[in-house]
């Protein structure tokens, strides 16, 4: 399915490159930065403005909220100013339109970049399964987090059923997803959906230095590394055992390779 280009200010985002760090910033704030099929279309555009060079993104929202999930008003007679309708589910067109509001959260996987969500507030339905999208997860102690879809007649389909049973396993998501109650910070810690809770006044800096962290790591292996470990469940430990065989090889002919033309 073919989409208009956005522009990231319309679409309600904002995109700053800073070197080797992206920050990718939900700017509805009014709206407790609820998400609308113009910032699904935005989002799938940013891997293609960033610079080869950037390895970590960040992903926030602007004001108190991370974000409240879909805008509401989407499913009302009056709709968003603006926004498209989309199709109704009967149309032979809806599961490309999804495909492409997916597209939005699936680039946050590249094995090229780390993403790191960084949530103060409410992470509600899409703004839930956007921190999913994310590799990692920084929760201010505010943070709560819910994936509201069922109990509003909907499945999740931004992409977060997988990382949630892949990271809380299959009785806790289905406990998660069929009560939609609130996850709070604390418990989300626990949970593994977060790699670090910190106290709300120290989320940018403790963002700030995960991000020192793992740009210390060299380039090269650490693309190569979570490529690995992002196909590590579904092989078979031979397949793996291979697959790093093969990696490391990769990387460390890519690096003699440049060595010699550096000395030539
Ligand atoms: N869609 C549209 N507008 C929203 C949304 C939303 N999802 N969430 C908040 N807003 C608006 C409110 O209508 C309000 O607008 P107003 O100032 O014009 O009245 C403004 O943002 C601030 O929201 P409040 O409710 O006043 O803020 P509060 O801090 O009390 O509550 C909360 C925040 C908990 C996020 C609440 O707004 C809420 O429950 N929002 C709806 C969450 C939801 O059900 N999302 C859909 C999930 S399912 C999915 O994403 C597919």
């Amino acid at each position: 399915m073919s989409v208009e280009l956005t522009d990231l200010g319309t679409a309600g985002l904002e995109l700053s490159v800073s070197g080797a760090v992206a920050t990718v910033t939900l700017m509805r704030r009014e709206r407790r930065n609820a998400m609308t099929p113009s910032m699904w279309h935005g989002l799938a555009q940013i891997p293609g403005k960033l610079p080869g060079e950037v390895r970590v993104v960040v992903v926030t929202g602007d004001g108190p909220s991370f974000c409240a999930g879909i805008d509401l008003r989407m499913f009302t007679p009056e709709g968003v100013p603006g926004e498209d309708r989309g199709l109704s589910a009967a149309d032979p067109g809806f599961d490309a339109q999804v495909a492409g509001y997916q597209a939005g959260f699936r680039w946050l996987r590249d094995p090229s970049i780390v993403s790191i969500a960084a949530v103060r507030g409410h992470a509600i339905g899409a703004g839930f399964q956007l921190a999913l999208a994310c590799d990692l997860r920084v929760l201010a102690e505010d943070a709560e987090l819910c994936m509201k879809e069922p109990a509003l007649g909907l499945v999740p389909d931004l992409t977060g059923t997988k990382p949630l049973v892949d990271i809380v396993g299959l009785p806790r998501a289905i406990e998660l997803c069929l009560t939609a109650r609130t996850v709070d910070a604390q418990e989300a810690g626990r949970l593994g959906l977060a790699e670090r809770v910190v106290p709300n006044g120290e989320l940018e800096k403790t963002v700030k230095e995960l991000t020192a962290q793992l740009l210390r790591t060299d380039v090269d292996a650490a693309r190569a590394t979570k490529a690995l470990l992002t196909r590590a469940h579904e092989r078979t430990l031979d397949e793996q055992a291979a697959a790093e065989r093969a990696a490391q090889a990769k990387l460390l002919q890519a690096r003699q390779a440049n060595q010699q033309v550096q000395a030539t």
